[in-house]
C-alpha cells in the first residue's frame, strides 16, 4: 500500500455487515488514496465487518457499548481506543450508536457519516420505507459531516437513485446500498485530502475539488 507521506490514519466504526466499510477498504488500498485506514471498531464484537477488516490487515476492536453504565461512559472508551491509534479521521459506516455532544466536539470537522436517504429527508432508521410512505421519485444516500443533532450536519456528497413504481423497500435499499459503495470512498477521498473541509459550520471545497463534488452529485444511476 502506498499512501501519501501526510495521509491521515483513519478508523471506520461499524456495528453490523460492514458492507460499506468492506467498499472502504477497498479504495483506501488503492495506491495513492490520501489516507489509510489503520482501525475497524465495533460496537458489537459479533459484528460481521470486523473479520475483514482484520483480514485486511488493519486492528480490529469491539467496544462492547453493553458493558457500560451510559452514553457517556462508551464514548469515553470509545474516543480512548481512537486515542491509542493516533487517529486523525472516523469515519461512520453503519455505525447504530447515538453519539454524545462532547464525542462529536471532540472530533467535530473529523467525523463522517453515510445515510441512507437525500438529508434532511428522512432521518432516523427505515429511510427506503419512509420514501416510498412520503412518494418520492427520487431518493438516495449522502455522505455528512458528524454534529450532535442525529443525522443532520453539513453535507459533503450526495448521490440520488430514482424511484420504480415497483418498488419495495428492499429493492430500493439495494439500489441505495450501490450507490453508497461508490459515493462513500469518493467522499472520503475528498475530506482526507483537505478537498472538502468543515468552516464555520459549512463545507469548503477547494477549488478544483469543485468537479469533483459535482460530479458526485450527478452520479449516474
Ligand atoms: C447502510 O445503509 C448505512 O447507510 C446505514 O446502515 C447501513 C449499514 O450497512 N446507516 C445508517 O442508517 C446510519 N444512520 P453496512 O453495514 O452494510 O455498511
Amino acid at each position: 500500500m502506498t499512501h501519501p507521506p501526510d495521509a491521515p490514519r483513519m478508523a471506520v466504526l461499524i456495528s453490523g455487515r460492514g458492507s460499506n466499510m468492506v467498499s472502504l477498504l477497498r479504495a483506501a488500498a488503492q495506491p495513492g488514496f490520501p489516507g489509510r485506514f489503520v482501525l475497524a471498531l465495533s460496537n458489537r464484537p459479533e459484528a460481521a465487518g470486523l473479520a475483514h477488516a482484520q483480514e485486511a490487515g488493519l486492528a480490529a476492536e469491539a467496544v462492547d457499548h453493553r458493558v457500560y453504565a451510559d452514553r457517556a461512559a462508551f464514548d469515553a472508551a470509545l474516543d480512548a481506543r481512537l486515542r491509542a491509534h493516533a487517529i486523525d479521521l472516523v469515519v461512520l459506516a453503519g455505525f447504530m450508536r447515538v453519539l454524545t455532544p462532547g464525542f462529536v466536539e471532540a472530533w467535530s470537522g473529523r467525523m463522517l457519516n453515510i445515510h441512507p436517504s437525500l438529508l434532511p429527508l428522512f432521518r432516523g432508521t427505515h429511510t427506503h420505507a419512509q420514501a416510498l410512505a412520503a412518494g418520492v421519485r427520487l431518493h438516495g444516500c449522502t455522505v455528512h459531516f458528524v454534529v450532535p443533532e442525529l443525522d443532520a450536519g453539513p453535507i459533503v456528497a450526495q448521490a440520488a437513485v430514482p424511484v420504480r413504481p415497483d418498488d419495495d423497500a428492499e429493492t430500493l435499499a439495494a439500489r441505495v446500498l450501490a450507490e453508497e459503495h461508490r459515493l462513500y470512498p469518493a467522499a472520503l477521498a475528498l475530506v482526507a485530502s483537505g478537498r472538502a473541509r468543515l468552516e464555520d459550520g459549512r463545507v469548503v471545497f477547494a477549488p478544483e475539488a469543485g468537479c469533483a463534488a459535482g460530479a458526485l452529485h450527478s452520479l449516474p444511476v
